[in-house]
């Protein structure tokens, strides 16, 4: 068949704008056959552009041309129509559609181009499997509903991003991202060079040491919205590319820096979600963090909050949770009202919840009249302790208490994923409530019991608290940081620090994990030599705009506010990537292949 080509036709509108303001008007639109309708003699077709839908009408008696020519079109082929406004019939209006009241007779069609049968209908709402939309993932993101809305939202925030920004002094500047291994602590990707054969440039997982040197070169406030790059396993909140909208500041302390921040996510809820945010935010030190929610992401949208009971266990003759006590560890326990709600099995059912967490099973008690226990456990405890127990969690009849006991990190685990799990479960979460929470104070260090060894829990360029430095010699991992997380409604969406400007406080930090002056010379020679020439105190945070993006349009993968997403095995299912290369590209580069997994 003879495609038609533009001809100089230009487009008049766009179907969303049409409406029953514009019955009589003459239009020209352009954009893809969604359904072709054949009611004998009149042929229907649902025209689909960037912004919407709009009926048109080939009517043989409005223009025989037009509907002959109709006849041929199919699913996806592209077409202009010029004709005019009608209202449609009132029998035949589409409340569910905002241009249904009305309907665009035809005069003249251009058949623009064809389209092979797709691989899955653009009109069913229901997504095929993730491999095929991923495959054809330029078919899944021009139905108007889905990820499509989440690219254009994200969009709008970008450009809110910049604007708040962009009035508040701060410069966009670039940074490399053939470079060097940056300090975030995941895997590197790397990027062999050919002209220096057996050398490598690594993908930045951070501008961090880029953007420290921007304030060492005085521009004070610095922004980006750029990619990084990390070689980790994949989740649903992970990519191996990832977007951050990465800040700099200098001479300003954190609560200039977080009062910025809660300013630009007011606008961005402002104008994006029509809500009115609270500031400033809450905050919540680390060691609290964990003692009440398990997590060092909690999400405060509900209770259910852990309490420590291990103090009135100490001389228990129940051996599960004694010998953990004995051994350093602790119990906490979470109360939930109306235990009813909880079934047998699904107490039954938490030993394998607690297992995904390395522990080894939730004891429960049902709170009866008079306070009794009705409990497996009930007879290993005194009454005392039960009471206390009681007491302590604040349970009254009708109640389940939980319990875990184990080392701080697997009750803290166990317990905090049980938190979030039981709230879905038993409905706890308030709809389209969004709480920020900033948590504060973080260790400057977490021991690698593998490895033997203290590893920086942010990056080794964040500044410890002042105060806490006499503990380097004694007790590095009590060690503060001036570190922070900003996170919503359970997701860290963003992490930063004050940073270490000193170098010769960079050098004890670098000694305390282990990094000798060569070591530190060798890797990071060139940030340290940065801080002898006058760098100013400053600071920063970064937030990852694919989570931010996923939390607001209510998304459940981050994957659904990424245009070409890969799986969870880092694969491009689109591309292919990665893929083989030519062996003369190999051989460039100095490099051979020895085995394949
Ligand atoms: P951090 O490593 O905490 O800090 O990263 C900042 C934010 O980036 C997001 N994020 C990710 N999003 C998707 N996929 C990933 N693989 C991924 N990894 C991280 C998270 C996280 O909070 N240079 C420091 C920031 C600083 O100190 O200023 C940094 O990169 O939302
Ligand atoms: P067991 O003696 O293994 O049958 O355990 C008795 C009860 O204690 C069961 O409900 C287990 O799920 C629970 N339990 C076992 N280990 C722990 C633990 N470390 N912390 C809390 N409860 C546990």
């Amino acid at each position: 068949m003879k495609l038609d080509s533009m001809d100089g036709w230009e487009r008049s509108d766009l179907s969303s704008d049409l409406s029953v303001d514009d019955i009589g008007k003459q239009v020209v639109l352009m954009g893809w056959v969604l359904r072709r309708r054949d009611h004998g003699g009149v042929i229907f077709v649902d025209l689909r552009d960037r912004e919407g839908l709009v009926q048109v009408v080939f009517n043989p008696e409005f223009n025989e041309k037009a509907h002959e020519k109709a006849h041929v079109l199919r699913a996806e082929w592209v077409i202009a129509v010029s004709g005019e406004v009608f209202r449609r019939p009132a029998d035949s209006e589409n409340p569910d559609l905002p241009t249904g009241q009305i309907e665009v007779f035809v005069r003249h069609i251009k058949i623009l181009n064809a389209s092979e049968a797709p691989p899955f209908p653009l009109d069913d709402p229901c997504p095929p499997s993730d491999a095929v939309r991923y495959k054809y993932r330029y078919l899944d993101l021009r139905k108007l509903a889905g990820p499509r809305q989440n690219l254009l939202f994200r969009n709008k925030l970008n450009n809110t991003i910049r604007e708040f920004l962009n009035s508040e002094s701060f410069v966009d500047i670039e940074t490399p991202f053939l470079t060097t291994s940056t300090p975030e602590g995941a895997r590197d990707y790397l990027v062999p060079s050919r002209i220096s054969p057996g050398s490598f440039y690594a993908l930045p997982q951070s501008p961090q040491i880029f953007k420290q040197l921007l304030m060492v070169a005085g521009f004070e406030r610095y922004y980006q919205i750029v990619r990084c790059f990390r070689d980790e396993d994949l989740r649903a909140d992970r990519q191996p590319e990832f977007t951050q909208l990465d800040m700099e500041t200098s001479f300003l302390e954190e609560e200039r820096l977080f009062n910025i921040v809660e300013r630009m996510m007011s606008l961005i809820f402002d104008r994006l979600m029509g809500l009115e945010l609270r500031i400033p935010f809450d905050r919540l030190p680390f060691v609290e963090a964990i003692g009440r929610y398990g997590l060092d992401k909690p999400d405060v949208r509900f209770g259910l909050e852990l309490v420590e009971i291990s103090d009135i266990l100490q001389d228990s003759q129940f051996a599960v949770f004694r010998t953990p006590l004995e051994s350093g560890g602790i119990v906490k326990a979470i109360r939930v009202n109306n235990g009813d709600r909880l079934s047998r099995k699904d107490l039954d059912d938490l030993r394998e919840f607690a297992a995904i967490y390395g522990g080894k099973g939730i004891a429960y008690a049902r709170i009866k009249e008079g306070l009794e226990w009705q409990s497996p456990i009930a007879k290993f405890l005194a009454a005392e302790e039960r009471s206390r127990i009681v007491e302590r969690t604040g349970a009254s009849v009708g109640d389940v208490i939980l319990f875990a006991a184990d080392s701080h990190k697997i009750v803290n685990d166990v317990l905090g994923n049980l938190r979030n799990f039981l709230a879905e479960k038993l409905n706890e979460i308030p709809n389209n409530t969004y709480k920020f929470i900033w948590i504060t104070e973080f260790p400057m260090f977490e021991y690698d019991y593998e490895e033997k060894r203290f590893q920086a829990m942010h990056h080794p360029f964040t500044s410890p608290i002042m105060s806490d430095l006499e503990l380097f010699t004694t007790d590095p991992g009590k060690i503060r940081a001036r570190a922070y997380d900003l996170v919503l409604n359970g997701s860290e969406i963003g992490g930063g620090s004050m940073r270490i400007y000193r170098s010769d406080i960079q050098k004890m930090v670098f000694s305390a994990l282990g990094i000798d002056d060569d070591q530190a010379e060798e890797k990071f020679g060139f940030l340290l030599d940065a801080l002898k020439y006058g760098a100013p105190p400053h600071g920063g945070i970064a937030f990852g705009i694919d989570r931010m993006a996923a939390i607001l349009t209510g998304s459940e993968s981050i994957r659904d506010v990424i245009a070409f997403p890969k799986t969870q095995k880092a694969v491009c299912p689109l591309t292919g990537a990665p893929g083989e290369v030519a062996a003369t590209q190999l051989k460039e580069l100095g490099i051979k292949i020895i085995g394949r997994k």
